[in-house]
């Protein structure tokens, strides 16, 4: 882990936390690894720390204003942010990241913050309360829509004496974290579009029709391609899953949002589509139906679009469109139709007649335009592994 470290430039900046302590063994985890870090201090930052003591392990000259004429003069703020490799906030504040997702730049940590695009690592450390928050929970899709990565808190006890998430990560962790950073990226510069979940399709204001996907494959594959350095737009129907580390969701509902949803992350490289999208809805009633002594009321339904065709076959097809099929029976031969018939490179068949759903195994055959794989029965987590490094390898091989 050390060597993905080595030579490299890290700018640090500390906000103002009880955990911001834990910043200056990181300062010294990062040293003894072999990196140069930049450290910055904010204000309240340094109600925790001196700068002194950050200087010291630092080797490197502290900043703390955006008004320093000295600093200005030896290096700009948009020049020291972009002689990093990367940018690590630890502690990341409730305050911080709510003006960086706000795009603020009042202090030196926010500016620096908004004039790079050198990659961001936040480790959030906080009190449960203010970390749940539904603002501090806005502020993180947010800032991870932006492409910065963000560590989950740890769980546990904490300093103001609550129990929760909120704490900050242990430092080996945060090296880890870092190093991975720096790990194989084979996707940098790709933006992948990823579906998941089902779709749920209202029959009136209460009712709907939905099926039993929970989504895990999707995210899964959501986290894969996020590690593999693509920028990932993860639209998500209603699952109850948290949104994986690096990764941009935009929730839906229907089919026909899913489908808006997908049309407007375009342009994509890549798009991966697994969620089970519901093949009909219902022509929902506006108010909810009463059991008025007539008998069950009769459901109209309409064909859906259908997503991945639509994507298989757009003006602004994504280079690689890989589609999910859930099949039972002779699964080769109904995928490979499936390929063809909607525009898909390829597609992952997956066969459901043991109880795949829901489940953390699938059995699964790629399809491709040269034949049909058998991967076996594996996780849905190598599932999600080994496709991205399919998709990697495809891109490696046609630039
Ligand atoms: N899909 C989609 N939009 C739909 C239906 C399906 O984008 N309205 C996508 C799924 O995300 C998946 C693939 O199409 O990638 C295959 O879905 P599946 O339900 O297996 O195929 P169907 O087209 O519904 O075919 P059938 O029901 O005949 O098996």
């Amino acid at each position: 882990m050390p060597a993905a470290v080595l030579g490299k430039t890290i700018l640090l900046i500390v906000g103002g936390g009880i955990a911001a302590f834990k910043a200056l063994e990181l300062v010294r985890e990062l040293r003894r690894a072999g990196a140069r870090v930049l450290p910055v201090l904010t204000e309240n930052g340094a109600r925790f720390v001196t700068p002194l003591s950050l200087a010291a392990l630092a080797g490197e000259t502290v900043r703390t204003s955006l008004w320093d004429l000295e600093d200005e003069a030896s290096m700009g703020h948009i020049q020291l942010s972009r002689a990093a490799d990367l940018i690590v906030v630890c502690p990341a504040t409730a305050d911080l990241m709510a003006r960086a997702a706000a795009g603020q730049a009042g202090d030196l940590a926010s500016t620096l913050l908004l004039a790079t695009d050198t990659p961001v690592l936040m480790v959030p450390a906080m009190n449960v309360r203010m970390w749940l928050h539904p603002a501090t929970q806005r502020n993180i899709e947010r800032l991870r829509g932006d492409g910065v990565r963000i560590m989950p808190p740890d769980d546990g006890e904490m300093a103001c004496g609550e129990h929760g998430p909120g704490r900050l990560p242990q430092v080996p962790a945060i090296m880890a974290a870092i190093a991975d950073q720096f790990g194989d990226r084979p996707l940098a510069g790709r933006h992948a579009l990823v579906t998941a979940g089902p779709t749920h399709e209202p029959i009136d204001p209460v009712r709907f029709i939905g099926n039993r996907s929970s989504g895990k494959q999707g995210f899964t594959i959501a986290a894969a391609l996020a590690a593999a350095g693509a920028r990932v737009t993860l639209v998500a129907g209603p699952v109850a899953l948290p949104t994986p580390a690096g990764v941009g969701r935009v929730d839906v509902e229907t089919a026909r949002q899913m489908q808006a949803a997908c049309a407007a992350a375009l342009p994509a490289d890549i798009a991966v589509m697994v969620a089970a999208v519901a093949d009909w809805r219902a022509e929902a009633a506006d108010t909810k139906l009463k059991k008025d002594g007539s008998g069950p009321p009769p459901l109209i339904l309409i064909e859906n679009p259908d997503i991945l065709a639509g994507i298989g076959h757009h003006q602004r097809r994504p280079a690689l469109v890989v589609g999910f099929a859930a099949e039972t029976g002779d699964a080769v031969a109904h995928a490979t139709a499936k390929r063809v018939r909607k525009g898909a490179d390829w597609i992952v068949a997956n066969d459901v007649s043991g109880g795949v759903f829901g489940s953390d195994h699938t059995h699964v055959q790629l399809i491709t335009a040269a034949g049909a794989e058998d991967w076996g029965a594996t996780p849905k987590q190598a599932v999600a592994e080994r496709l991205a490094r399919r998709i990697a390898a495809h891109f490696s091989e046609t630039p």
